[in-house]
């Protein structure tokens, strides 16, 4: 896998590039750049973003910024490099990011992140230069670099030895193994604590109820995730 990301503070990485799991990921051949607007921008001193037009708060990253940057790093026109690759606008309205939209994306060869700041990207950028627009939560972050790492993170895990065991990410969270739905509780010792006590089925040593208890406890957390409410003990 190969991720470029493209963003106005790509020293914002260096502490996501030390983490042993991305560390990981890139011996195991992914290659991660970080690609600087201002490094690209045609406009003087620096500028990349400007003023909304009709008005308005906040600052916009422009579109021949970000065409300039494209452009300059892949040496050819950002149109029909989104023909060979998915462009990805990182956007507080896009697709939400789920397993099964991590899941495709670490089935592609190559990814790149466009980063917005402040207000957002110049709607251009989304319609023209990028092929998806993709969201970590409907909130607003100052920018995408936060988003553009939590993609990162959660794509890189699903490629084949990022994890200790290749097996733990199939029965994860949100996995097509539990149905879509969130992971059953885990215990470890010790088996009692201030008297909290671990649910007895764990500690029998019966592998099918535990199972039959684990389908059970994901199917119940799938549910009050589904109607908003806290999530007591099972
Ligand atoms: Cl992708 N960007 C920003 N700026 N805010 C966000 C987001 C992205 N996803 C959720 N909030």
């Amino acid at each position: 896998m190969e991720i470029d990301v493209f963003t106005l503070f790509p020293e914002w990485f260096d502490w996501f590039e030390r983490q042993r799991h991305v560390r990981n990921a890139i011996e195991a051949g992914s290659r991660l750049r970080y690609i600087s607007y201002r490094d690209h921008t045609p406009l003087t001193a620096g500028q990349v973003d400007d003023t909304p037009f009709g008005g308005g708060a906040g600052m916009v990253l422009r579109v021949d910024v970000v065409d300039a940057a494209l452009r300059g790093h892949y040496g050819r026109d950002p149109v029909e490099v989104r023909s060979g690759r998915r462009l990805i606008a990182l956007t507080p309205g896009g697709r939400l990011l789920d397993d099964a939209l991590a899941q495709e994306l670490a089935a592609e060869p190559a990814l790149t992140l466009l980063c917005g700041r402040y207000e957002g990207f110049d709607e251009r950028v989304v319609e023209h230069l990028a092929t998806d627009a993709v969201s970590v939560g409907r909130y607003v972050l100052s920018g995408g670099e936060l988003a553009a790492m939590v993609v990162c993170d959660a794509v890189l895990r699903k490629l084949p030895g990022a994890l200790g065991d290749a097996e733990s990410a199939v029965e994860e969270s949100f996995s097509p193994a539990l149905g879509g739905a969130p992971e059953y509780p885990h215990y470890t010792r010790p088996a009692e604590y201030r008297g909290w006590r671990v649910p007895d089925v764990l500690l029998s040593g019966h592998h099918e109820r535990i199972r039959e208890w684990r389908a059970e406890q994901s199917r119940r957390r799938a549910l009050a995730g589904r109607f908003g409410g806290r999530q007591g003990p099972g």
